[in-house]
């Protein structure tokens, strides 16, 4: 699904930034550029982020994302 339209940023993206090691928010604005127009993504981003950190070390974040 997409999470940022403004940058066309889906929750697979964001799995896979994680999975290369992102860890904040501000990394995923820096790899991604989510959240960084109209800022309205910023929330939903961030419990991406979260979600995918809590099962990234069992390998279910990209299963999740597929
Ligand atoms: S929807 Fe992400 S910056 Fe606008």
């Amino acid at each position: 699904m997409y999470v940022c339209i403004c940058n066309s940023v889906t929750d697979r993206d964001i799995a896979e930034a994680v999975g290369s090691g992102a860890r904040t928010l501000a990394q995923l604005e820096e790899s991604l550029g989510v959240g960084t127009r109209c800022g309205r993504c910023r929330d939903t981003a961030s419990d991406c982020l979260h979600r995918f950190q809590s099962t990234t070390a069992t390998g279910l974040a990209f299963q999740a994302a597929s």
